[in-house]
């Protein structure tokens, strides 16, 4: 009996974990066609984890080693990654991206994260996506579904502005994203040309949502392509306005330009 159920216990955890691979794969099968510049030139900010499979996705890909920063709040994480010689930041995602200098283009961003989609994430990730560093840049992000009720207030705010919205937490960031920049534009155009212009927008950013269930638990992802490039740029000089006020810790700040400064480095070597 004991043996039947360690099968299947075995059967159901690699089941998880073959989904979870299969997503992994697809999403970055995504990121590797939208994105805007040569894999080989690709600057990718990523959340670690423990196993860090995204690396290995990403090289098999062309991305290089050196060009992606690992980014995990857990210091035994960045520890480990650290000795074996990845670039790797120990502090808050969306702060690293708040804080990435203006002057430092990025072209990917992927956020594995294992918790809801958060209030301040959904708000820091908001004002992440109009900053001048991250115009050129995919963004995918991965979400539990439910165990965020500090952002029910917010999500019910943005379901009532669009109806159609699930609770795919991926589709609700892109919608986020979204009312920004309409927000941004909205005293400037009028009602009919605002709509024109989000069309648009989401026409070239083509966003996708995709899920995964395991066990009890679902898991949404979105990915979606540079959005500013060209033409909408001035769509987000309002928001960027705002993000220039944006406080940001000194100490982050060294630390992220510590690990440029480590990348420049290696490629100089090279
Ligand atoms: C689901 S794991 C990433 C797994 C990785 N994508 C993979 O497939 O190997 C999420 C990691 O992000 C870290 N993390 C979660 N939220 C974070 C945040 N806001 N800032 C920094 N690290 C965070 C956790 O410590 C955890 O190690």
């Amino acid at each position: 009996m004991g043996e039947i159920e360690n099968q299947t216990e075995r059967r159901v955890k690699d089941y998880k974990f073959g989904r979870k691979n299969q997503w992994r794969r697809t999403l970055w099968n995504q990121i590797r066609a939208r994105v805007q510049v040569s894999p080989a030139e690709a600057v990718v900010v990523y959340l670690a984890g423990p196993d860090n499979l995204d690396r290995t996705e990403a090289m098999r890909r062309g991305f290089k080693p050196n060009n992606l920063i690992a980014v995990d709040r857990d210091e035994r994480i960045v520890r480990t990654l650290r000795h074996s010689g990845q670039l790797s930041i120990a502090a808050d995602f969306c702060e690293v991206l708040l804080a990435w200098n203006p002057k430092r283009e990025v072209h990917v961003v992927i956020g594995d994260f294992c918790s809801g989609l958060e209030n301040n994430i959904l708000c820091n990730l908001g004002a992440v996506a109009s900053l001048p560093s991250f115009r050129n840049t995919v963004f995918a992000f991965n979400f539990l579904r439910g165990r965020d009720p500090s952002s029910n207030a917010f999500r019910a705010a943005i379901r009532d502005h669009d109806p159609t919205l699930g609770r795919h937490r991926g589709a609700f960031l892109w919608r986020y994203v979204e009312a920004l920049m309409q927000a941004s534009m909205a005293d400037e155009l009028d009602p009919a040309a605002l709509l024109e212009l989000t069309a648009r927008v989401r026409h070239r950013v083509n966003p996708r949502t995709d899920s995964y269930r395991s066990g009890v638990q679902t898991f949404d992802s979105v990915v979606w392509s540079p959005w500013a490039v060209g033409t909408t740029q001035e769509a987000f000089a309002a928001a960027a306005v705002f993000n220039d006020a944006l406080v940001v810790a000194p100490s982050l700040r060294s630390k992220i330009a510590a690990t440029l400064a480590h990348r420049t480095m290696r490629n100089n070597a090279i």
